[in-house]
């Protein structure tokens, strides 16, 4: 049996051994096992692909293989046969993060061949080279081995992404100088086995991180936007709070010449768990994203049931008045069950809204010039509470999980308005919450346990007035 047939086996045998308390009903997640980055999104002979860092072996990050998933709107997800394993020497220690294209007619998975030169587990020794696998079917991967090495000096060079622009192949790759700062590295294309060097897009200034992973490189409204996950830094106030960080910087840029105008690294989800965002144009040709919602290091306790890691849902990234806008995908809708309404009504202290949800979207206008409450929001059991604090106009998302080592708040400032809107996915183990029509969103991973999942509304110090307020509970659409 080959390293790929073990894998797939491994994940055989223990996915009817998976709990389901916290798996979810509407976020791809690994059958069984390990799941960090999504990676290689793309649409291709009219379906879409979901690729992502896998561990078939253990609930624990180890080498990686490529999980695969697909599906015909981005939201109902059938799993596939696992699509790449470390099994050449060029990635035998993992296989990496990497981006999809279709070439030719085929599938091209564009990805890091990851190797441990000291000891498993030593990052200051590696060896990170960019390989390509391709497929006419797009489920089983032929391997076509190694298309770029690093730079002299340069060790961390990994998470190569790809993209068709202005007749060439171009790909940016992550990585960190040998001072280490972070920064990402162009590569223009005459073919995908053919690269060189283009220049240094991007560059971390000191506090900016030492090393900056998974970028990506795309046009969206007037500007070209870098997305990228730095590592390294430090946390201020409300902003940069977790671990690691995602976000943008948007600036100008055409083919054969510097990224300009570059405006300061904006987070993109001010929520506990959002990492190794990617995107990719869907069939209309929509922008959209999708990142891991987890963190690295962060207690996860969906382990002790056999499986870990999962998507964020796929939000849809505009520009709006030189603003970036995300606001989940319309096809979500099809999730939805009947609805109810509340008609438009003073909240007064505590409103219960049902006596427990696992899937649900809901959605809430509150008017914001008839408000005397201090405060006010939203409670799921014991653990979540999303609070809009008056006074300072800001939102808070708190978990209390405190079995799980997990007890801390999320805070992001709103922009003065006279009405809020909140829309909100829970799922059995997460929430996300879009606000004010895509301008911020807060995804975390959550952990209610013994049927503590009551959904109330409150209000504190006074009343607020709820203007309308929809709820759906959402169908299952992971197989
Ligand atoms: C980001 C990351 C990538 C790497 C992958 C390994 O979470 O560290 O840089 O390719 O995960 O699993």
């Amino acid at each position: 049996m080959n390293t790929l047939e073990q894998g797939q086996q491994a994940l055989n045998a223990r996915y009817p051994l998976r709990g389901n308390q916290y798996y979810p009903h509407f976020h791809l997640a690994p059958r069984a096992g390990w799941m960090n980055d999504p990676n290689g999104l793309v649409y291709f002979n009219g379906r879409y692909h979901a690729f992502y860092q896998h561990h078939p072996f253990s609930v624990e990050w180890g080498p990686m293989h490529w999980g695969h998933a697909t599906s015909d709107d981005m939201v109902q997800w059938h799993h596939q046969p696992i699509a790449l394993a470390p099994d050449s020497e060029a990635d035998r220690d993992g296989c990496f993060s990497g981006s999809a294209v279709v070439d030719n007619g085929q599938l091209a998975l564009i990805y890091t061949g990851h190797r441990w030169l000291g000891e498993v587990g030593d990052d200051s020794q590696i060896c990170e080279v960019q390989c390509l696998a391709t497929s006419q079917d797009g489920i089983t991967f032929t391997k076509q081995g190694v298309i770029l090495q690093p730079p002299a000096g340069i060790m961390h060079f990994r998470d190569p992404k790809v993209w068709h622009e202005a007749g060439s192949w171009w790909m940016v790759i992550g990585a960190r100088d040998p001072q280490q700062r972070g920064q990402v590295l162009l590569y223009r294309g005459e073919s995908l086995t053919s690269w060189r060097f283009d220049r240094v897009l991007a560059q971390a200034k000191v506090g900016e991180g030492y090393m900056w992973e998974c970028p990506d490189f795309f046009k969206l409204g007037q500007h070209h936007y870098l997305l990228c996950s730095p590592q390294g830094i430090a946390a201020q106030g409300d902003r940069f709070a977790n671990l690691f960080q995602s976000g943008i910087i948007a600036g100008h840029w055409s083919a054969g010449s510097d990224f300009t105008d570059q405006q300061v690294f904006k987070e993109l989800d001010h929520g506990h768990d959002f990492y190794a965002p990617q995107s990719f144009a869907a069939a209309d040709g929509r922008r959209i994203a999708i990142a891991w919602m987890d963190m690295w290091e962060s207690p996860m306790p969906t382990k002790s049931e056999g499986w870990c890691g999962c998507f964020t849902l796929p939000r849809e990234l505009t520009e709006e008045k030189g603003q970036l806008r995300q606001r989940p995908i319309r096809e979500l809708q099809n999730l939805r069950g009947e609805g109810s309404n509340w008609p438009p009504q003073l909240l007064i202290e505590e409103k219960l809204l049902q006596e427990s949800v696992e899937a649900t979207e809901l959605s809430i206008h509150w008017d914001l010039q008839r408000v005397s409450a201090t405060a006010f929001g939203l409670k799921l059991g014991q653990g979540l509470t999303l609070r809009y604090q008056v006074a300072n106009r800001s939102l808070s998302l708190t978990r209390d999980y405190s079995t799980e080592g997990l007890a801390d708040s999320r805070r992001v400032e709103i922009s003065d308005a006279t009405a809020m809107q909140w829309q909100i996915y829970i799922d059995r183990s997460s929430v996300e919450v879009f606000i004010n029509d895509g301008e911020a969103v807060l995804s975390s991973r959550i952990y209610p346990t013994g049927g503590d999942r009551q959904l109330k509304l409150f209000s504190q110090g006074g009343d607020v007035a709820v203007d309308t307020l929809h709820y759906w509970p959402l169908r299952s659409a992971i197989e």
